[in-house]
C-alpha cells in the first residue's frame, strides 16, 4: 500500500515543477506543450499520479483523490491563464510589427503611358474611323515596284531623288513611304476604297527634324467623282478635330509623281490663331502633309479605269504632328525615351 502523505508530497511537488516551467515558457506553443506535459489525458503527469489511486487504501480514497482533483483543477485554471497571457503578449507583438504610420509619404507609383507618337497614331485613327476609313497596316520591306514604280516614279525617275533609300537586295528595300500600301490595296479592292495605313517608313535623312525611321499614316479613297473638295473637307475636319474648331487648311501646290494635281497642306497656326509667332514662324501657316488627287497612271497601274475613278491620298508625318503638338523641337527626342522628356509631354495630357 502507497503511503498517503508520499502521494500528497508527489502532488505537492508536481504543482512546484508547473510553477518552475511555467516562468520559463516563451510562446503559446510552449505553453500548450507544457500543457500536454502535466494534463494530457493519457500520459499526463497529473493522470498518472491519479491512477495511482488504486494502490491506497479504501478509507484514505476519498482524501487522495480530493488533493490529486485540486491539483488538476488548480493547473488547468493556471495554464489557461498562462495560455490568454502568451496568446495577449502575441498579439501585442504583432500589433507592434505590423503597425502603419499613417504619416508616412506614401511610395510613389509613375504610371506608364502610351508614346505621343503611338498617342497620335491612335488619335487619328479614331478621327479617320469616325469618317469610314478603314485600317491597312501595309509591309514594311517592299520591292522597287510598290514603293515606287507602281507610284509613277519608275527608275531614273527625278523624284526618286526626294527619299534617300534603303535596300536590302537589289530588288527590296525598306519603305520610304506609307503609299506603297496604295498600290496593294488598289490592287486587292474594287472601289469605293477609304482605307488609313499607319507604319514606319525608312529614308537616309538625318538632321533635327528628319530621324531614318519615322512614321506616317496614308489616307486613300477611291471612287466615282471624287475631288479636290473632298479631300479639303476631310482635312479640314481632321485638323478641326486635333487643333481645335476654329483651325483650317490651305491647299499650296507642290508635286508628288502619284498625285496630280499634288498640295502641301498648311493649317492655321494652332498656337496664334493665324496672326504669326514663332511656331509658325510669322506665316500664320504650318505645313503638316503632303496630298493630292491619284495620279491617273496610279489608277491605271492596279487596273482601275481612271474615266470611271477618282481617287484622293494623303500622307501624315506622325512625329511631325506629336512635335506640333507638345512643342517638341528634335526629333531625336522622341526615340531617346528620356524620363524627363517623356514626363513633360505626358504632363501636358
Ligand atoms: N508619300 C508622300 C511622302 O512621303 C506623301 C504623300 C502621300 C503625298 C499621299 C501625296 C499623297 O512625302
Amino acid at each position: 500500500m502507497a503511503d498517503l502523505n508520499e502521494l500528497k508530497e508527489a502532488a505537492k511537488s508536481l504543482r512546484d515543477e508547473i510553477l518552475n516551467n511555467v516562468k520559463d515558457l516563451a510562446n503559446s506553443k510552449e505553453a500548450y506543450e507544457l500543457r500536454k506535459v502535466f494534463l494530457d489525458s493519457k500520459q499526463g503527469k497529473i493522470g498518472q499520479l491519479m491512477k495511482e489511486m488504486r494502490t491506497v487504501p479504501n478509507d484514505q480514497k476519498q482524501e487522495y483523490g480530493k488533493t490529486v482533483n485540486e491539483l488538476k483543477q488548480w493547473a488547468q485554471a493556471r495554464f489557461e491563464e498562462v495560455d490568454r497571457a502568451m496568446k495577449e503578449r502575441e498579439l501585442q507583438s504583432r500589433y507592434e510589427r505590423e503597425k502603419l504610420d499613417v504619416t508616412m509619404p506614401a511610395v510613389e507609383t509613375v504610371p506608364g503611358n502610351l508614346h505621343p507618337v503611338t498617342q497620335v497614331r491612335e488619335e487619328l485613327i479614331d478621327i479617320f474611323a469616325s469618317m469610314g476609313f478603314e485600317v491597312y497596316e501595309g509591309k514594311e520591306i517592299e520591292n522597287d515596284y510598290y514603293n515606287f514604280t507602281a507610284l509613277n516614279t519608275p527608275q531614273d525617275h527625278p523624284a526618286r531623288d526626294m527619299q534617300d533609300t534603303f535596300y536590302v537586295s537589289p530588288e527590296f528595300l525598306l519603305r520610304t513611304q506609307t503609299s506603297a500600301g496604295q498600290i496593294h490595296v488598289m490592287e486587292a479592292k474594287k472601289p469605293p476604297i477609304k482605307i488609313l495605313s499607319p507604319g514606319r517608313v525608312f529614308r537616309s535623312d538625318d538632321d533635327a527634324t528628319h530621324s531614318p525611321m519615322f512614321h506616317q499614316m496614308e489616307g486613300l479613297v477611291v471612287d466615282k467623282h471624287i475631288t479636290l473638295s473632298d479631300l479639303k473637307g476631310m482635312l479640314d475636319t481632321f485638323v478641326q478635330k486635333i487643333y481645335g474648331e476654329n483651325t483650317t487648311t490651305r491647299l499650296r501646290p507642290s508635286y508628288f509623281p502619284f498625285t496630280e494635281p499634288s498640295v502641301e497642306v498648311d493649317v492655321s497656326c494652332f498656337e496664334c490663331g493665324g496672326k504669326g509667332c514663332g511656331l509658325c514662324k510669322g506665316t500664320g501657316w504650318i505645313e503638316v502633309l503632303g496630298a493630292g488627287i491619284v495620279n491617273r497612271k496610279v489608277l491605271e497601274n492596279c487596273g482601275l479605269d481612271p474615266d470611271e475613278y477618282s481617287g484622293l491620298a494623303f500622307g501624315i508625318g506622325l512625329e511631325r504632328i506629336a512635335m506640333l503638338k507638345y512643342g517638341i523641337n528634335n526629333i531625336k527626342l522622341m526615340f531617346e525615351s528620356d524620363m524627363d522628356v517623356l514626363k513633360q509631354i505626358n504632363d501636358q495630357e
